[in-house]
């Protein structure tokens, strides 16, 4: 057999891997990943999802826009403060406000670094700067120089590069690299480049750019002709030595390059490509699912690597193939980016070391008291849920990462639904505030959920907009649990909640206190967020 990947080991069809030199990967989730529509987090998701990228073992965390508003600079902040063993990085525009506003938030960090950006392409330069190239050198060079001051790492972007005049791509980087900076970035901004372009690209900047050896070339590649990986990997083959990267492809529009199909093809294609990573792969499927639930955006069920199908052989044709030797029909194996092999079911006569094992094999890490509270929850589960898939189990853990602190909580609910002629549904509720007062309502509506809705609006005493609501099921069977996702708006402010359940309209209760007690709390996504209101100067 000749399955194993690790660097060094035999690939299939017997090719020898190289092992090569180390690929930065470069995470911008929690930047051009965080801005596009419908995927803004507030600080404690952008604190949860950092801490897993730190796990997941990426080298740079680049930790939002710190001039964009309080909250961005407050998250960059606390993300440089509390997480450990990455770069934090933080975005600005090539001006002294931005800069400054970077080096004070990733002034904690044990290892910081400034990325200064500037547009380079004739269309940004004439309508959107309206500067010359000479006074986009200038401001670039100075932007440089005076991040330089503030700390050592730089990073200079050339926005737009892809469609900038190549001699003049040279002659900017060659000045960024002369007033310091440390990594030049290549991005495909608007997603136009095919990987024949960015090839010949990256090669005639690495020969040309003064300095282009003392540097690391960086590529940020954007999918809107479904090109993003491609052109990375094809950046990655002509010299670059960092790739941007977005956990599930987030970013502007179409996204960003995806950090798990990029890591599994130079993984899986390392004969080929000879560079590592410093990826845990195995933590790549439980880093994709927390994003998804944070985010409220589920994974598509055939995305590549981290989808449910991605592993799933349905064809007779395939199962027998599989059967007979696994090679014939897999690439990767689902255990090495954290898919489990065994999908063994467990039930309520399981223990807890039984659970542990399969919380461990799912990619998550849970110990203590995390541990014993999500083994309550398995037993409570497997009393009313005959078999207990891997959904289910990570329905519990992703179901803990979303439970709404408060204030309101919700004590009991009652519904009555009936169908017919004269459809309606009545639901009562019963909340506790953390003040300690408790309150009733119900209401009568022509869906059980709408019901629901309107009596927490009603006992709150709150008005909220509904924005989006959506409900899957997690796992298969008419006793999956559901996964409710609710988006709300109020005063100019939106926020995401989610609930699990196996009562799909207790789920749906869960979202929507866990959404009004985010719009309550003020940790409500920023207002510049594209739920809110359209992206007015959104950076790709
Ligand atoms: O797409 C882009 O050009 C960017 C830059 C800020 C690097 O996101
Ligand atoms: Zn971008």
């Amino acid at each position: 057999m000749t399955r194993h990947r690790d660097h060094g080991a035999p690939a299939a069809g017997g090719r020898q891997e190289k092992a090569g030199e180390q690929v930065t990967i470069f995470d911008t989730t929690l930047r051009d990943g965080e801005q596009a529509p419908g995927f803004s987090m507030d600080h404690d998701q952008k604190m949860r999802m950092a801490r897993a990228l730190a796990e997941l073992g990426v080298d740079v965390i680049e930790a939002g826009y710190p001039a964009a508003s309080p909250g961005d600079f407050q998250a960059v902040e606390a993300i440089a403060r509390e997480v450990e063993g990455v770069t934090v990085c933080g975005l600005a525009r090539a001006n002294e406000g931005d800069i400054r506003a970077v080096a004070r938030a990733i002034a904690p960090a044990e290892r910081q670094r400034i990325h200064v950006f500037i547009a380079t392409s004739p269309v940004h330069r004439r309508d959107k700067l309206k500067m010359d190239r000479t006074t986009v050198l200038e401001r670039a060079v100075a932007a440089v120089r005076q991040a330089r001051e503030l700390v050592a790492e730089v990073e200079f972007s050339a926005e737009d590069a892809l469609r900038t005049e190549p001699e003049f791509l040279v002659e900017i980087f060659s000045a960024a690299i002369d007033a310091g900076a440390r990594i030049v970035n290549v991005p495909d901004t608007v997603g136009y480049a095919t990987p024949a372009d960015i090839g010949r690209v990256f090669r005639f900047l690495r020969e040309q750019v003064k300095g282009a050896d003392k540097v690391v070339f960086s590529a940020h590649c954007h999918d809107d002709l479904g090109l993003a990986v491609c052109n990375s990997l094809a950046a990655v083959e002509a010299g670059a030595r960092q790739v941007e990267v977005a956990m599930n492809g987030i970013g502007e529009r179409a996204g960003n390059c995806a950090l798990e199909e990029l890591v599994m093809a130079l993984k899986t294609r390392a004969d080929f490509y000879g560079v590592s990573t410093g990826i845990n792969t195995r933590r790549l499927y439980a880093t994709s699912r927390l994003l998804a639930s944070i985010t409220g955006q589920p994974v598509p069920r055939n995305k590549a690597i981290v989808g449910d199908n991605a592993f799933a052989h349905e064809s007779g044709i395939h199962q027998d193939g599989v059967l007979k030797n696994v090679e014939t029909y897999e690439i990767m194996r689902p255990e090495d980016v954290g898919v489990p092999a065994s999908s063994l079911v467990l039930g309520k006569h399981s223990g807890r070391h039984a659970f542990a094992r399969r919380v461990t094999a799912l990619g998550y890490s849970l110990e203590g008291e995390e541990l014993d509270e999500a083994f309550r929850a398995f037993k409570n589960l497997a009393d009313r849920k005959k078999l207990i898939t891997n959904a289910d189990i990570e329905g519990i853990i992703l179901g803990r990462e979303v439970k709404s602190p408060g204030p309101w909580s919700l004590q009991a609910l009652q519904v009555a639904a009936s169908s017919g002629e004269a459809k309606m549904s009545t639901a009562a509720v019963s909340l506790v505030h953390s003040d300690g007062r408790a309150v009733q309502a119900s209401a009568l509506a022509s869906g059980p959920v709408e019901a629901v809705f309107a009596a927490i609006r009603s006992a709150t005493g709150t008005d909220a907009r509904l924005l989006d609501f959506s409900v899957r099921s997690i796992g298969a069977g008419s006793d999956a649990q559901g996964w409710a996702d609710v988006h709300l708006a109020a005063d100019g402010r939106t926020a995401h909640g989610s609930g699990v359940d196996t009562d799909i309209v207790a789920a749906s209760a869960a979202a929507y206190l866990d959404a009004l007690n985010r719009l309550l709390r003020g940790d409500e996504l920023p207002s510049d967020s594209a739920l809110a209101a359209p992206a007015g100067a959104m950076i790709g």
